[in-house]
């Protein structure tokens, strides 16, 4: 998730192209850039934030200009892989946000061709296609470019010599704010909002001209009417997408975040998966790290991986692998880190690394310490998370381990056809659940009731049931603590009273009927009951108190489902209880000392 920006009025573009960029920057920070329209293309980018490039611009008074801020998913972080990205005759430059998976074939082909390629990027072969069907008229030249695509996109292109820019929008959002005299093509409203409130919201496929005077909306190449909305949101909340916190804007960002990891790894055709993961040879077990929520994802891993393709898989809490004397012999060590700078989970990497372990890191940030010490990376793409409680870094950590195993060779034909199949509805499940979640709301305002709560699961859910207590304790403060459901009886039955409430898991698998006994256990002791159970299950109502149903799903995948529910209880308990949600006291987003 980058931000874009364009500008064509009667104003100097630059400051206001740094304005709107410094209103994205919570869609990315790593690297950005501007371009500018003038006798030649007058193009500024680097490494790191809007204020630093700010000092390195000479003031240039064109009024047409383009702008990126950048979230890298293909190519670190760097000067050269910071966008715009020009053409080889430097005519064109292009800003771009989104991921095309067909970058390789089509830079292949530009090679062979004689376009000299200077950056990392998927993106920078927009703008030697624009190059090569460029005859004249800069539109059509981008609408031709646009129909080799595969992937998602939102663009802004700059020709020197055109008094407009055109952009063009797939899966990726484009709105553009009209002013008086003036436009702002931007990825999201905040960029715009200080300019006008007056904003057209692009649709997928369309392509607009964008001139200091009109805009001009084609799809499939028929001219389209757009409506210009008012916003009546602030800044605050623009950032926020009108969201109440960046965390509720998060999880609801899941589906998305689901497809875009998945995106280029599952082959329509075949039942084939292939994540770009190379399996080293002769290994005979796997160890997986992390902490906190990348923890609780590596349990769920370590289901995923035994049940699926068979291989020996054990976890360890990072800060504690520290001390240990593990023996890795043919050992494969995968850290999840969605920082990519937790303190812990590096050092335990580099120590899996000193005792001759092959290393793969599965983080949300290129570029970040952990993609320099390891053999190998899966980026999860879930775009910046600003929330310090994970949420959609945690899910797609999932999709990792998913699409992992599913890759390893040997896996059973039939079996991954039909997992495939679910995993590619997993983001359309998410969002069903999301689109009722009155229901999770009113449990989470009794929930915020309580000083005290334990999460119960068996089987994969006990790892979601960490991860649920883990997001309401960090951030409603209510004190919960998750268990594996038949170790109650060894202990924790004695917190059960009326006071304390219990939320369990409740999966539909081969946990049931152990689960059930469970429940009856807890029942019998008077703390209240709320199950998160899948839509099919009718039996559970008979133990509980409430239920929230979510939809059904194949048992492997549930933790998915369950979990964006258990995100959602915590948000709603710790909104009635009034929480600094986004930034809970004495927590860091990203825990750099050990
Ligand atoms: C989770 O909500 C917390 N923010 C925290 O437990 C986090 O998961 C942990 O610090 C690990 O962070 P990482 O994934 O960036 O390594």
């Amino acid at each position: 998730m980058c931000g874009i920006v364009g500008y064509v009025g009667n104003k100097s573009a630059q400051p206001i192209l740094m304005h709107s960029l410094k209103r994205l920057e919570y869609r990315g920070y790593d690297s950005c850039g501007i371009a500018l329209a003038g006798s030649d293309l007058e193009v500024y980018k680097d490494v790191g934030r809007i204020d630093a490039l700010a000092t390195k611009l000479n003031s240039n008074g064109c009024s047409i200009g383009i702008g990126h801020t950048r979230w890298a998913t293909h190519g670190k972080p760097s000067r050269i892989n910071a966008h715009p990205h020009t053409d080889c005759s430097g005519q064109f430059a292009v800003v771009h946000n989104g991921v095309i998976s067909n970058y390789l074939e089509l830079q292949t082909q530009l090679i062979l061709e004689g376009h000299h390629f200077s950056s990392e990027t998927d993106s920078e072969v927009l703008a030697h296609l624009i190059e090569k069907y460029y005859t004249g008229d800069l539109v059509s030249a981008v609408k031709t470019a646009l129909t080799y695509i595969k992937g998602s996109y939102a663009i802004i292109v700059l020709g020197k010599d055109t008094p407009y820019i055109v952009t063009a929008r797939y899966e990726n959002p484009v709105i553009i704010g009209v002013g008086y005299h003036e436009n702002i093509v931007a990825s999201d409203v905040p960029a715009v909002l200080d300019y006008t409130n007056k904003v057209i919201i692009l649709k997928d496929g369309d392509i607009a001209t964008v001139s200091r005077e009109s805009v001009k909306v084609c799809n499939n190449g028929r001219e389209q009417t757009r409506n210009c909305n008012v916003i009546s949101w602030d800044i605050n909340e623009a950032e926020k997408g009108g969201y109440e916190h960046f965390m509720l804007k998060e999880i609801h960002e899941q589906p998305k975040a689901i497809a875009e990891t998945l995106r280029g790894c599952l082959s329509k055709v075949e039942p084939q998966v292939n994540p770009g993961i190379k399996i080293p040879d002769n290994i005979e077990d796997v160890l997986l790290l992390g902490c906190g929520s990348s923890y609780h994802a590596t349990m769920i891993g370590k289901y995923v991986l035994e049940l699926i393709v068979g291989i020996p898989t054990r976890v360890e809490l990072a800060s504690e692998f520290n001390h240990a004397n593990p023996v890795l012999r043919k050992t494969w060590t995968i850290g999840v880190t969605q920082s990519g700078e937790t303190a812990d989970t590096l050092m335990a990497l580099k120590k899996a690394r000193q005792l001759g372990s092959h290393t793969l890191a599965i983080t949300n940030v290129v570029g970040s310490s952990v993609t320099r010490l390891v053999d190998q990376c899966f980026y999860t793409r879930s775009g910046p998370e600003i929330s310090v409680a994970a949420t959609k870094t945690f899910i797609t950590q999932l999709m990792a381990f998913y699409l992992l195993a599913l890759s390893w060779p040997g896996v059973d034909y039939k079996y991954k056809y039909g997992l495939i199949q679910d995993l590619g509805r997993l983001s359309s499940k998410v969002q069903r659940l999301l689109n009722h979640q009155a229901e999770i709301a009113k449990q989470g305002a009794n929930l915020a009731r309580f000083e005290n709560a334990l999460y119960v699961g068996r089987g994969i859910n006990y790892p979601v049931a960490l991860e649920g207590a883990l997001k309401l304790k960090e951030i409603s403060y209510i004190h919960a603590e998750g268990y594996a459901a038949g170790e109650l009886k060894h202990g924790p039955f004695a917190l059960l009273t009326p006071q304390t409430p219990v939320i369990a898991i409740a999966g539909l698998d081969s946990t049931r009927e152990m689960f059930l006994a469970n429940i009856r256990e807890i029942k019998a002791r008077e703390s209240p009951l709320l199950a998160i159970a899948d839509e099919r299950d009718t039996e559970i109502d008979k133990y509980v108190d409430c239920v929230i149903r979510v939809p059904s799903t194949e048992p492997l995948l549930s933790p998915v489902i369950n979990s964006v529910a258990l995100q959602l209880l915590a948000y709603f308990a710790a909104e009635a209880r009034g929480c600094p949600i986004d930034l809970p006291r004495n927590l860091a987003k990203s825990v750099t000392v050990p």
